[in-house]
């Protein structure tokens, strides 16, 4: 998929989904980085950022008064909502991507460790490996970028966030996945992106995986000088 494409699309969910740049931003710095830290291939690592920019590609389908209600949401509006996980996959084949860390992970970041997550209720070793540590990196940015109704931010709002993700291993989580991503917090790898990339600081926009690369990296040096 090309940049322009892969651009276009991110600013699609941007404005569909009142989310920031920042949040893709983080989102796809942590699995970065988490990737970073397995060693995993260049190429791969690639492809992890790409799945994590467009996790929620099927937003684009759902209607805004939906996607943006501020109360509470019935059954039926809250399985539309849960659509975006097939919408988003069934874009993607559309568009002819072919790519199955893409197509996984699109799909399958709502699954639950216990089967009780969707789109098809998939448990333990089914739900594909990106999926069980995407669920976890998207759950702690959740927690930790900037709400209104949010008090806590920065450190407070990540141990919290940590507690949180301890609580769901087992369950919700894929237990691996919170230990390694809590070992890499607290070794402070993780701190640039909590705080450079905040909801609240303006994010160059998102081109491409090799200048995120660059991006961050200059992030890493601003952060520690
Ligand atoms: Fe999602």
């Amino acid at each position: 998929m090309s940049p322009d494409i892969v651009q276009a699309l991110v600013k699609t969910i941007e404005l569909k989904d009142l989310s920031t740049a920042a949040h893709t931003w983080r989102v796809v710095l942590y699995t970065r980085a988490l990737a970073e830290e397995f060693g995993i291939d260049h190429n791969t690592i690639e492809r992890l950022s790409l799945a994590a920019a467009l996790h929620d590609v099927g937003k684009v389908e759902i209607p805004d008064q939906i996607l943006q209600k501020p109360g509470k949401l019935t059954d039926d509006e809250f399985k539309i909502i849960q659509s975006h996980t097939t919408l988003g996959h069934e874009r993607l084949v559309r568009m002819g991507e072919e790519d199955p860390i893409l197509l996984n992970l699109v799909r399958h970041h709502h699954e639950r460790l216990d089967g009780k997550g969707y789109p098809d209720g998939l448990s333990g070793d089914a739900i594909p490996v990106g999926a069980r540590y995407f669920a976890v990196i998207d759950s702690f940015d959740a927690m930790t970028s900037v709400r209104p109704y949010r008090h806590e931010v920065g450190e407070d709002a990540a141990e919290r966030a940590l507690i949180e993700l301890q609580a769901g291993m087992g369950n919700r989580y894929w237990p691996e996945a919170v230990e390694v991503f809590t070992k890499l917090y607290h070794s402070g790898k993780l701190n640039w992106i909590l705080h450079y990339f905040n909801d609240q600081c303006p994010v160059p926009e998102f081109k491409s995986a090799a200048e995120i690369a660059s991006e961050a990296q200059a992030a890493r040096r601003a952060a520690s000088g």
